[in-house]
């Protein structure tokens, strides 16, 4: 498995025992819909808490008691001050985990749709709460593939006035296409992700990847 930081500087690679059992199951062929579905729920869980860890206005170092005397450690941001985008459809899964661990966060929901032929993205659509330029943002996409949908989802939120050092793009699988162009077009955005695979296939489907997710997820092949 490649290492996330020599294609992008500002992505983390998460790696444990339970999350690489997870990504096996959504990765064979043979899982049924309701054992991917089970199984991506699971790991996004994982993944929502990780990427709420490494959002902009965490407060690390911070003094606390505990019942038996002081410490210090780590305090997530309160939910209003967290908006968590979608990009439709896949990304809503892992943005309804996020919302289980932040109930009171703010959402919005950017649609782009990659064409089947071309791969190239095309925004359809997008819904986005006041205020999101002053928030901490997690950009929800479980595939990051040619990298051209995350920077489409990018420039729409750029366009509210957020910047890209507030955004930690939470996904599950990555290649080194993906995360370089992240690196040359957005270097400031955190990326979060389980698995950096070998690369993409002449459809552009990232190899060995997991084939669509949002259609295993969902059902729609
Ligand atoms: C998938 C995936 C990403 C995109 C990644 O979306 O969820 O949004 O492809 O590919 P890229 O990095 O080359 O842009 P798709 O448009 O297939 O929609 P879906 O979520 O409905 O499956
Ligand atoms: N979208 C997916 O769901 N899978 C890929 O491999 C690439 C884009």
């Amino acid at each position: 498995m490649e290492h996330a930081k020599q294609y992008n500087k500002n992505a983390i690679r998460l790696e444990s025992r339970a999350l690489r059992m997870l990504l096996t199951t959504l990765r064979a062929k043979g899982t049924t819909q309701q054992a991917f579905v089970a199984a991506a729920d699971r790991l996004c869980s994982i993944l929502a808490e990780e990427a709420l860890a490494l959002l902009p206005d965490v407060l690390d170092n911070a003094p606390i008691m505990t019942p038996c005397g002081p410490t210090t450690g780590m305090i997530c941001p309160p939910d209003g001050d967290v908006v968590v985008v979608d990009i439709v459809r896949s990304g809503g899964i892992l943005q309804e985990a996020v919302r289980r661990v932040c109930p009171g966060a703010g959402t919005a929901k950017i649609l782009v749709q990659r064409d089947e032929e071309t791969a190239l993205p095309s925004l359809l659509y997008s819904k986005l709460p006041p205020g999101i330029g002053e928030k901490n943002v997690v950009l929800c996409d479980p595939m990051l593939a040619t990298g051209g949908s995350a920077m489409m989802a990018l420039g729409v939120l750029r366009q509210a006035g957020v910047r890209d050092e507030r955004v930690v793009f939470a996904n599950v699988v990555s290649c080194p296409e993906g995360l370089r162009r992240l690196a040359s077009e957005a270097p400031d955005v955190k990326i979060v992700t389980c698995a950096v695979d070998a690369g993409l296939n002449d459809q552009k489907f990232i190899v060995p990847g997991l084939g669509d997710f949002g259609d295993r997820y969902f059902g729609t092949f």
